[in-house]
């Protein structure tokens, strides 16, 4: 209330006065004492004296005018700080800034310039920066804050360098909290090769953000698909720099160079009044600057107990019994016997991968990708190449290529580009005949010349069939990420129950589909041909009409691909049915003998459940998902079904307690199967039980007949033992691809533990498994690890079978 009233106030004096009358100016004749605050013009930016928490130093700095926090972004005497409080900001004789003390001629800070004129003022402008302008009409300056960044970047401040002047802008970390003195770890663009930028620590490379791609750094692979920031890389003859802007100008966001070696992002959260971190970097072991090495390659994916250090292919141990005890620091150096330069040479095409370091790389951008291998086979120094530019077609992208090291190259599991390294053909055949074998990986693909004919034919083929079926799985998931409610006004059809009736030959049984705790599902045919799936709701909820048909209304507009498609309802004296598009496919259960086309169907699934826990304008919690919910369409499309029942059957909306369980035995979680709490976390539950059976083969329920143990008790076990791999279906023989596999029962282990808390949500398991590159949590144990499971008391089951039971009773 308070807060309000004062908006309405400062709105009230702005339009009374136009503009803020805030002093925003250092003047020869103004100058700024401790104590005083100069305000940008918008209100946005303050300047002044501030002292650190826990300390009295006095230092001069810019902090956020409207944030309760203080934030200080900006200090003028990181080193040299004054001890009480006769500081004072001026203008000088010679036109610089000054910080000195009242009546004293030594200098604590000033802005150094040579040849300032006259009458020069220092303003606080409203994106944070302090300028110190030139002559009466500003028209000119000659120093400015963003110029001499400390140790964080905001929006419109240039990262980089004026090749022209030669000025680098390099973030620094504080020393610690409490000392914005200059700390070990910097932040920069370094121009050598390609321009790239690094995290140091000190002297030392720590992380390689990497060269730019065309839509990111190479070394952060999902900065291509950011809604948040708007980054512009600009590299010509006057600057190499990066400058970053929000799409959306309301949000406050600043990065940091911490103390703590790392980069962060945050975002300033109105409601909660608080910095809200975004993302953190470096992140684990490939990130660590040449983790692996001088020709190595980290890969965080390698099989569960092996090291994340490969050498790149062609490549060996430097030292091999030191490699082995995983000590990679040696690198790797290039196969004994290898014939560099000779006859059949060609190129092996990594994909999703960190580039190596481009210090000593040479770039040609007049050179299309294809030039490029003729350029780098052409030359006998150059070691791999890479397209400079990912986002233009191949014969534009600029060609960028190796003639020495390649240090710090990593794969990521998605994003970032491909790097094409030279081998010579006998590396070229071998790997051509180990890539047919195991034809799942998808990383490696070779690019070979028709020398090699037959081997590589054969595996031209397979590259086609994988990069094909990897790029629609990539679209599909950023299709995901932009998939809004399709059709505002939606077309529901009121069916007469004479209609349903014909349509399913009268409710026969023949037509039966399926029976669970809301009613039966009938196939039926309506008169122009159309197959539809009927529900009938069983006939206890005491809705009326009007409250039946705005809730039938509010779920028909949850659309999405993968929700199967409300197209009407029926409603007559008790009679309540649902008409919904008709699936062929009956459901889950039918069985796929391929891991890609499961794995699309997990994150379908996942993206459907997404959609209504988060991005529909309901939140609509299912309570029922399992294997016979998700039909499968003509194209093996998931679409889980019956995702409104929870709803139009009586239950709340969020978080709650309900009197009446709706589930499945097998699917539900614990809170919810013995205290009827359900919440999101409860179909994640059973999310990862689905996921578990996707994945296996096998019912959770039907596990295992001759011992105590279920499926989750039983993916745990392995999950300990360090084989997780022996719960995959044997039916999918080597269409798997086991980092995708390891990922996906990882996630399933998260989304079943016993403590709702420690799930993940929606959200977290699309991020998981679009495969960034992030450290998943060690799960606990999981929740209902043994088949005979003890409900409380008041909990009746209501079977009709074993195998596929729906609970439905009250409380
Ligand atoms: C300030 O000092 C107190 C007492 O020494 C300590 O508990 C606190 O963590 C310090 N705060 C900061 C921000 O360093
Ligand atoms: C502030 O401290 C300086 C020494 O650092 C001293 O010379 C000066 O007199 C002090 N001023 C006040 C007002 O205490
Ligand atoms: C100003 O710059 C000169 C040379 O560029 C340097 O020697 C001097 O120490 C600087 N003075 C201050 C107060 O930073
Ligand atoms: C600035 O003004 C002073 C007198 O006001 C004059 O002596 C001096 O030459 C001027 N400097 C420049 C660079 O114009
Ligand atoms: C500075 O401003 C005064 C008027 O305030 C003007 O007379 C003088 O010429 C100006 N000097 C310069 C160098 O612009
Ligand atoms: C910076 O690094 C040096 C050398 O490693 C170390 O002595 C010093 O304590 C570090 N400074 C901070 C603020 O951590
Ligand atoms: C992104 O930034 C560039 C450069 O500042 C600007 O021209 C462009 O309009 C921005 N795009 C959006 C969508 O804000
Ligand atoms: C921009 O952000 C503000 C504050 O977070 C929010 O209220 C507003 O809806 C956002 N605008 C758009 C177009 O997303
Ligand atoms: C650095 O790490 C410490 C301990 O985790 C934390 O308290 C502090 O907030 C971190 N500093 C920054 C700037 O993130
Ligand atoms: C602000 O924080 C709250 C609580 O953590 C969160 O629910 C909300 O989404 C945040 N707002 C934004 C704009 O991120
Ligand atoms: C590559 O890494 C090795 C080993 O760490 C190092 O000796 C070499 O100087 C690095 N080369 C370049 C070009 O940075
Ligand atoms: C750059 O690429 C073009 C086109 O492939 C080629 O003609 C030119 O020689 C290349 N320049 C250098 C320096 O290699």
């Amino acid at each position: 209330m308070y807060l309000e009233r004062g908006i309405t106030l400062a709105l009230l004096i702005f339009l009374i006065f136009g503009v803020c009358t805030c002093i925003d100016t250092i003047t020869l004749t103004q100058p700024l004492k401790d104590g005083d605050v100069l305000v940008s013009n918008g209100e946005t930016f303050a300047l002044g004296f501030f002292s650190p928490p826990n300390s009295t130093n006095r230092y001069v700095g810019i902090w956020y005018n409207k944030i309760s926090e203080q934030t200080i972004v900006w200090v003028a005497n990181r080193d040299l700080p004054i001890t009480n409080s006769s500081g004072i900001l001026s203008i000088d004789k010679t036109g610089n800034l000054v910080l000195q003390e009242k009546d004293h001629t030594f200098v604590y800070w000033s802005t150094n310039v040579s040849g300032v004129v006259n009458n020069s003022s220092a303003q606080l402008l409203d994106s944070g920066n302090l300028v110190l302008f030139q002559g009466l009409n500003k028209d000119m300056y000659s120093w400015q804050s963003f110029d001499y960044p400390p140790n964080t970047i905001l929006p419109y401040m240039k990262i980089g360098v004026d090749r022209k002047t030669g000025l680098n802008r390099v973030f620094t970390s504080w020393k610690y909290s409490d000392d914005p003195g200059f700390g070990n770890y910097s932040h920069k663009i370094e121009v050598v090769g390609s321009p790239q930028l690094f995290l140091f620590q000190g002297m030392t490379k720590v992380w390689r953000t990497g060269s730019w791609t065309g839509s990111g750094w190479s070394g952060i692979p999902y900065m291509g698909v950011n809604f948040l920031y708007n980054f512009t890389f600009i590299n010509n003859a006057d600057e190499a720099v990066i400058i970053y802007q929000m799409y959306n100008l309301s949000i406050i966001s600043r990065f940091v160079v911490t103390e703590n070696k790392t980069l962060v992002s945050l975002t300033w959260n109105e409601t909660t009044h608080n910095w809200d971190e975004g993302t953190t970097t470096p992140v684990g072991r490939c990130d660590e600057y040449n983790h692996c090495g001088a020709f190595g390659l980290c890969d965080l994916y390698n099989k569960v107990g092996t090291s994340e250090c490969n050498c790149l292919p062609g490549y060996e141990p430097q030292s091999p019994f030191e490699w082995y005890l995983r000590d990679s620091s040696k690198g790797c150096k290039i196969k004994a016997g290898t014939q560099i330069c000779k006859a059949g040479d060609g190129f092996i095409e990594l994909t999703n991968i960190k580039v190596p370091d481009t210090s000593t790389a040479r770039v040609n951008m007049s050179s299309g990708l294809q030039a490029c291998k003729g350029l780098c086979l052409g030359d006998c120094t150059c070691m791999g190449y890479a397209s400079a530019d990912v986002t233009k077609e191949a014969e534009a992208g600029g060609c960028i290529t190796w003639h020495g090291d390649m240090n710090d190259t990593r794969t990521f599991t998605d994003g970032a580009q491909s790097f094409y390294i030279r081998v010579d053909a006998t590396e070229l055949a071998n790997y051509s005949s180990k890539r047919l074998k195991r034809s799942h990986k998808n990383l490696f693909l070779v690019i070979g010349t028709p020398m090699i004919a037959a081997g590589v034919l054969m595996a031209k083929q397979n590259e086609d069939e994988v990069g094909f079926s990897f790029t629609n799985s990539l679209k599909s998931l950023k299709g995901s990420l932009t998939e809004k409610i399709i059709g505002e006004n939606v077309d529901l059809h009121v069916f007469d129950l004479s209609t349903l009736t014909t349509a399913t030959d009268n409710f026969s049984h023949l037509n039966k589909l399926g029976v669970d705790g809301f009613g039966t599902v009938y196939k039926g045919k309506l008169l122009n041909g159309q197959e539809i799936a009927v529900k009938r709701l069983s006939q206890s909820s005491g809705q009326g009409m009007q409250e039946f048909k705005n809730e039938v209304t509010l779920i028909a507009k949850l659309q999405h691909k993968n929700l199967v498609r409300l197209v009407g309802y029926c409603f007559h004296k008790k009679e309540k049915m649902l008409v919904y598009e008709y699936l062929p496919n009956k459901g889950l259960d039918s069985f796929i003998f391929d891991w890609k086309k499961r794995f699309q169907i997990i994150q379908g699934i996942a993206r459907g459940l997404l959609y209504l826990h988060h991005d529909s304008r309901l939140r609509i919690i299912h309570r029922d998902l399992k294997a016979s919910n998700v039909l499968l369409d003509a194209d093996l499309n998931p679409k889980i079904s019956d995702f409104g029942m929870a709803k139009i059957c009586g239950g709340n909306e969020d978080e709650a307690k309900t009197r009446r369980v709706v589930g499945t035995y097998g699917y539900m979680s614990p809170e919810y199967a013995m205290q009827g709490l359900f919440s999101v976390k409860s179909d994640v539950f059973s999310f990862g039980i689905l996921v578990l059976e996707i994945i296996s083969g096998r019912k959770n329920s039907s596990y295992s007949m001759e011992s105590s143990i279920n499926l989750i008790g039983h993916v745990w076990d392995l999950w300990k033992q360090e084989k997780p791999l022996l719960v995959v279906d044997s039916s999918l023989g080597d269409t798997v691809n086991e980092q995708e596999v390891l990922l996906c029962i990882h996630v399933g282990i998260l989304c079943v533990q016993e403590l709702a808390a420690d799930r993940p949500t929606m959200t977290d398991i699309i991020f998981m498994l679009s495969k960034h590159e992030t450290v998943l949590p060690s799960p606990n144990q999981p929740a209902f690890l043994f088949k005979k499971r003890r409900y409380s008391r008041d909990c009746e089951v209501v079977s009709i079978n074993d195998d596929d039971i729906t609970i439905l009773h009250a409380r």
